[in-house]
């Protein structure tokens, strides 16, 4: 029986709506600071609260008490193999766009809308032409849901195992039914790690995020890693909860990944260029950076 057959099986494992209810979540917790003073919509907001917040904490229950250190594991030596598929990047994306649920009202945006307004925010502000090519990949390891995988295996707050669970994580609450909680080896404040070890050393929970980066880690500039890595790693780049296992390399390198979290939560913009106009720029910058078809 495999280590990770325990019962969620059993479990609704597709409490989302879609994977953007996880990000509107964030959202609410981290809000623009641009329009935090703008009247916020109050009904537009109370209807977010009923339909979607019990859709989230459900999805962050499953999160906390199925991502235990041998879930971790067992998907990196599944996935880190890369024996899934091979295609050119466009074809991914298209892949990814699968995902979009029609039936939702509130998904105004596909996958690949989210993509390019990342993308295009970060090339308007000037920066470097790698940099602008992590905005329009930096989701593309939610084709993981296509793999089959439950969304919250795929996204979601990403949090270090193997090692104690910080208050400062969301809900944390449930990890008390995750089985790492009670045990020894992984639930004291270091767990498997030393002090300041680095995050190179640390496993971090299965997602989009995780996968991604090794996707990507032959063809990239290490700030750029860095930013794919721990997008998601709200704990730590928003609330600073694991500088015990950082050491002087990752904080200098979450300076990038601070840069980088603005562009992909706040980057909505109503007036995007159409893809058929931006196309011939991706189309070079991809070709500057990668290989012809990637491996999943
Ligand atoms: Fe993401
Ligand atoms: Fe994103």
């Amino acid at each position: 029986m495999s280590i990770t057959d325990n019962t969620f099986a059993n479990e609704n494992n597709s409490p989302l709506d879609n994977l953007d209810q996880w990000e509107n979540d964030v959202l609410d917790r981290y809000p623009d600071p641009a329009s935090i003073n703008k009247d916020k919509k109050e009904e537009e907001f109370r209807n977010y609260e009923e339909t979607s917040k019990d859709g989230v904490k459900e999805f962050y229950r499953l999160n906390h008490k199925y991502q235990t250190y041998d879930f971790v594991l067992e998907k990196k030596a599944d996935y880190l193999k890369f024996d899934k598929r091979e295609m050119p990047i466009w074809n991914a994306f298209d892949f990814l766009n699968e995902l979009v649920d029609d039936s939702d009202p509130d998904t105004d945006l596909d996958q690949m809308q989210h993509l390019v307004q990342t993308s295009e925010a970060i090339r308007n502000d000037g920066h470097p032409d790698w940099m602008v090519l992590v905005g329009l990949i930096h989701d593309m390891g939610k084709v993981l849901c296509l793999f089959g995988e439950p969304q919250w295996g795929v996204v979601g707050d990403t949090f270090p195992v193997g090692c104690a669970y910080s208050d400062k994580i969301v809900y944390p609450e449930f990890f008390k039914a995750n089985p790492d909680y009670d045990n020894k080896k992984f639930n004291t404040k270091l767990g498997i790690y030393t002090e300041n070890c680095g995050l190179d050393q640390v496993h971090m929970s299965w997602g989009h995020d995780e996968y991604v980066y090794h996707m990507m880690k032959d063809y990239i500039p290490e700030p750029g890693l860095y930013m794919l890595r721990y997008h998601s790693f709200y704990s730590q780049h928003r609330e600073n909860a694991y500088d015990h296992l950082m050491n002087e390399k990752d904080h200098e390198m979450f300076k990038w990944v601070a840069l980088f979290n603005p562009y992909d939560l706040y980057s909505k913009n109503p007036n995007q260029k159409s893809w058929e106009e931006l196309k011939p720029y991706y189309q070079a910058l991809v070709a500057k950076y990668l290989p012809t078809n990637l491996k999943f």
